[in-house]
């Protein structure tokens, strides 16, 4: 790509980002979202615990299937390795803040009162201690995957690799945690998105081990024909 085409391509980006942004500014405003008092709001905690947790999820979840699209080679002819790289960890990073603001707004909650063990210690809080446990047993094994990426080439490739697995393990118990310990776990849209998250990571994960055995199977083959 010369360097016109790619100034043209960024300022069609940020033409469309500030269309976006200006679009979504003028539709709160006409909604009149700016003259509501969230001070009037006694929940405001509680929705922003909800809201920060589902977009944690999604983030998670972006994360999840983005390094598995990575390590499966799905993108490797049009996505350079460095940029798929940054992408997973910026997206892992994003994921682990906005986990640790949604743990942290249960200090400002009304109904019930949190300490700070009771967040980072599992099975210990006052609200659904093994549901919320399931959180924070996951939030701790983001932590551990989320700092090993500054880490990869003094870990050594396989050491990181193995590292990496507790993600899936940490995705699956965010599901349950957000399915479990969500007042709202019955909604159908929490649960189309815990459910498909779910279902789609699984579909990939054995797309990935499925390929990876096939290239196993033909490198034997090639072998041997060799000799
Ligand atoms: C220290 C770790 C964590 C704690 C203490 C914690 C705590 C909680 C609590 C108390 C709820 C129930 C809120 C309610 O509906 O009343 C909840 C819901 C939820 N959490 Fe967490 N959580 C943690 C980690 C995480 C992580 C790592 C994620 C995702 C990456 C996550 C995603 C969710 C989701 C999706 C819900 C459901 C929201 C809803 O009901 O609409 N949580 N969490």
């Amino acid at each position: 790509m010369n360097k016109k085409t790619s100034s043209r391509k960024d300022l069609l980006v940020l033409t469309a980002s500030f269309i976006v942004i200006a679009v979504s500014a003028l539709w709160m405003f006409l909604s009149g979202t700016f003259s509501v008092s969230l001070a009037a709001d006694t929940k405001v905690a509680w929705h922003m615990v909800r809201s920060s947790g589902i977009v944690a999820y999604v983030l998670l979840l972006g994360s999840t299937i983005w390094g598995l699209i990575i390590s499966a080679q799905f993108v490797k002819n049009w996505s350079p390795g460095p940029v798929s790289m940054t992408l997973h960890s910026t997206i892992s990073w994003l994921a682990l803040v906005i986990s640790l603001i949604h743990a942290l707004l249960l200090l400002f909650d009304d109904y019930f009162t949190y300490t700070l063990g009771d967040l980072f210690l599992p099975f210990t809080g006052p609200y659904r201690p093994e549901a919320v446990g399931l959180g924070t047993l996951a939030f701790w094994g983001i932590v551990a995957v989320t700092l090993s990426f500054p880490f990869r080439a003094w870990m050594g490739h396989r050491a990181w690799k193995t590292l990496h697995y507790v993600s899936y393990v940490a995705f699956t118990l965010v599901s349950l945690h957000g399915l479990f310990a969500g007042t709202e776990g019955t909604h159908i849209g929490l649960r189309l998105l815990l459910g498909g998250g779910l279902f789609g990571v699984t579909l990939l994960l054995g797309l990935r081990v499925w390929k990876a055995q096939s290239r196993d199977k033909s490198r034997t083959h090639e072998a041997i024909a060799a000799g």
